[in-house]
């Protein structure tokens, strides 16, 4: 028997999942640090299978942690009210309802023209400071806090304190205690908003809950951490390692200059080529047996996806390894995961990056990276892969 696999495994770059995990079957055995015998799945139509089969749980007192991590919440305990990503159906339901409305295709479209001019703003910022200029902190992360703070109705002013709560939060190289103080004080801040609401109810998404749902502050705050979290955190590491990858493919780069329709199947192909949840999730546990690609998962084990790897099935997409910006197939990557946890926020994330993408690329013709390619610094060590900076320069005036 093959020794059984455990996380994490290095990656060679930004742009290359383990090969360890890409040649493996597309179930196989792995350890867990907690000393439990689950599975990880490395094959896109058995993770298909596992994110949409209910007998496959996303309850968080059921799941053995892949990786030692901190997750939204206590390992192995219930998961607190309002933390829907960890229960199933029907209590996931319920607070998916309240929230499904704010993140339609509809309202999301009736908001890209504030995006856009998001976007606008900061790129006159850019070009008044630079060059040169960090993306990262200039640009992919101000977007998404902005968007999600103004859908939420959380003060855009405290940025500096959410975003460096969020990224503890998600990241392997800080303790599981200072991921849990993060988690803790970030708790504290949206409770207090949250209380703030109940008694001003603006007419934002926390002010609606606050107003007309039936939840308590406990679950209100909850919601608001998790979407405060998942809504920049994810879309700020796809804006500055989609430009990197971009960047590194001038020819790929250049179609899309010359013709604006390849910026939604762009999307997708970045999506999959850089699948940025890439550590230790998702993963469900197994409500009872089930039999998946000729592997007997018992009740009980829990099921890890790798995800970059799973978006790199070449059954699923020919020379996986290589960005097809015009990629037909790609849209059936599962980045956004699938099933009935499939990303709330996922019709945002695409718009903020298709605008993201376009409008810097058309205001900066020469944009290039500032530092040689190799000094681009990775931040591997984390539950999103993402960049610490991203050096940019371009010719004035701009
Ligand atoms: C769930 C990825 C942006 C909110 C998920 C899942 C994935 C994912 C893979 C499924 C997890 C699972 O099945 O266990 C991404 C990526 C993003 C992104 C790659 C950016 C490119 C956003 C944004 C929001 C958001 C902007 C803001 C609302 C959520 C929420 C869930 C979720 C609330 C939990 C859904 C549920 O359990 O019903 N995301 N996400 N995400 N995402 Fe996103």
């Amino acid at each position: 028997m093959r020794t059984p696999i455990t996380l994490p495994v290095e990656r060679p770059g930004p742009f290359e999942p383990p090969p360890e995990l890409a040649a493996l079957p597309p179930v196989v055995r792995m350890a867990y640090p907690d000393g439990h015998l689950g599975w990880l799945v490395t094959g896109h139509a058995a993770a298909r299978v596992v994110l949409a089969d209910p007998r496959f749980s996303a309850r968080q007192e059921l799941r053995h942690a892949p990786i030692r991590m901190v997750r939204l919440g206590d390992v192995r305990a219930p998961s607190r009210p309002g933390m829907f990503p960890s229960m199933d159906p029907p209590g996931h339901t319920r607070y998916r309802r309240l929230l499904t409305g704010w993140f339609t295709t509809r309202r999301i479209a009736a908001l890209e023209p504030r995006i856009a001019e998001i976007a606008r703003e900061r790129l006159d910022l850019l070009a008044g400071a630079g060059p040169p200029a960090d993306l990262v902190a200039d640009y992919a992360l101000p977007i998404p806090s902005l968007v999600i703070c103004e859908i939420l109705g959380v003060p855009y002013t405290d940025h500096a304190f959410f975003q460096e709560q969020a990224g503890l939060m998600v990241s392997l190289e800080h303790s599981v205690e200072r991921a849990r103080e993060a988690m803790g004080a970030l708790y504290a801040y949206l409770g207090d908003l949250a209380r703030h609401q109940r008694a001003r109810p603006g007419d934002d998404l926390l002010g609606a809950l606050a107003r007309d749902g039936d939840l308590t502050d406990e679950e209100l705050a909850n919601i608001a951490l998790i979407l405060l979290v998942a809504g920049h955190e994810t879309t700020a590491s796809m804006i500055s390692l989609g430009v990197l990858a971009l960047l590194r493919h001038p020819a790929e780069l250049a179609r899309l200059r010359a013709d604006p329709a390849l910026a939604a199947p762009a999307v997708e192909e970045l999506l999959r080529y850089l699948t940025i949840l890439h550590l230790g999730a998702p993963s469900r546990a197994a409500l009872e047996d089930v039999e998946l690609e000729g592997e007997l998962i018992r009740a009980g084990e829990t099921v890890t996806l790798a995800l970059p790897v799973v978006n790199r099935d070449p059954a699923e997409f020919p020379g996986p390894g290589r960005l097809r910006l015009d990629r037909p197939e790609a849209g059936r990557h599962l980045a956004f995961g699938h099933g009935v946890h499939l990303c709330l926020g996922h019709h945002l994330a695409r718009t903020e990056l298709r605008v993201a993408y376009t409008a810097l690329f058309a205001r900066f013709p020469s944009l290039r990276l500032a530092i040689p390619p190799g000094e681009v610094r990775v931040r591997a060590a984390s539950i999103t892969l993402g960049l610490h900076a991203l050096p940019v320069t371009w010719d004035t005036p701009a």
